[in-house]
């Protein structure tokens, strides 16, 4: 696959893929949502994927925001397009079955920030910075970070990041839960791919069921989320990939997971 706006690089059952508009703090404009689309779609359905790593090119920027020129034409008829074409670039994300690590390698804002909280996991550099500074454009986040946002780090933190449009630290946004791990820039990358290859090393259909289990189930009442956990629990008992993994603690060796 060839793209205008992004790297991809494989390294085994790892896809990491580079957000490349440094010249723009790699802005999310249109072109780019429909190449990140494509290029999830592909790991989703990819049976050789197993996790993804995203970050952004250069070392100022993970992503700092939607492009703010192509926001500037916007009308209230295609705003609301606009919305729902990055809410459904980072669904998908979300609920793509595999891991997704976002390594936020410097400004992560707004639609930047959006998309790093849309990942599965995030690690930050040390020098980055995280922040939905829509609010200083006379906007609000329309990428769910009004949504996001407040179930990852509570709603009064919520309402001070959207309210403020303060930039916070790697460190601050460790401390409220925004970021998982912050690291030296300079491992940044290596960090990344360190965690990624641990978590494609995994039983595939059970991470699957993880990840469903957590997104899914906070949308439900407390008494459906544990129905739906022990539908998921019932199947990945069902998998080779349990008795693999059953079999390889008793005989005291590492499982090998197949995804079956
Ligand atoms: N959309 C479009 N262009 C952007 C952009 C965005 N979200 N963020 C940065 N750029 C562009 C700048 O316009 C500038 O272009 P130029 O070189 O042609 O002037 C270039 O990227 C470098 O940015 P600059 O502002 O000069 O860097 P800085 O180090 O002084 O400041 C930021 C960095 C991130 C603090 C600042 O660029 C910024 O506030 N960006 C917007 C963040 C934002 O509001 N995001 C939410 C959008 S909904």
């Amino acid at each position: 696959m060839a793209f205008e706006n992004l790297e991809v690089a494989y390294e085994d059952a790892v896809i990491i893929v580079t957000i490349n508009r440094p010249k723009v703090l790699n802005a999310l404009n249109g072109q780019t949502i429909d190449e990140l689309h494509q290029v999830m779609a592909e790991a989703s359905s990819s049976d050789s994927v197993r996790c993804v790593v995203l970050t952004g090119a250069g070392d100022k920027a993970f992503v700092a925001g939607a492009d703010i020129a192509e926001l500037a034409e916007l009308t209230p008829v295609n705003g609301s397009a606009h919305a729902r074409r990055g809410q459904a670039l980072f669904g998908l994300i979300e609920s793509l079955g595999k891991p997704v690590i976002a390594a936020i390698n410097g400004y992560a804002l707004g639609g930047g920030c959006e998309l790093a909280m849309a990942c599965t996991l995030r690690l930050a550099s040390d020098s980055s910075k995280l922040g939905q500074p829509e609010i200083n454009l006379g906007i609000m986040p329309g990428y769910a970070g009004s949504q996001r946002l407040p179930r990852l780090v509570g709603k009064g933190r919520a309402l001070e990041l959207l309210l403020t449009g303060a930039h916070i630290s790697a460190e601050e946004a460790r401390l409220i839960g925004l970021v998982n791990r912050v690291v030296p820039a300079a491992e940044l990358m290596t960090e990344a791919i360190k965690l990624a290859r641990e978590l494609a090393g995994k039983a595939p259909v059970a991470v699957r069921a993880i990840i469903a289990a957590v997104n899914e189930g906070l949308e439900m009442p407390f008494s459906q989320a544990v129905v739906h956990e022990s539908v998921l629990f019932g199947l990945v008992t069902s998998t080779d990939d349990m008795r693999e993994g059953t079999n390889a603690f008793l005989e005291k060796r590492k499982p090998v997971f197949k995804g079956s």
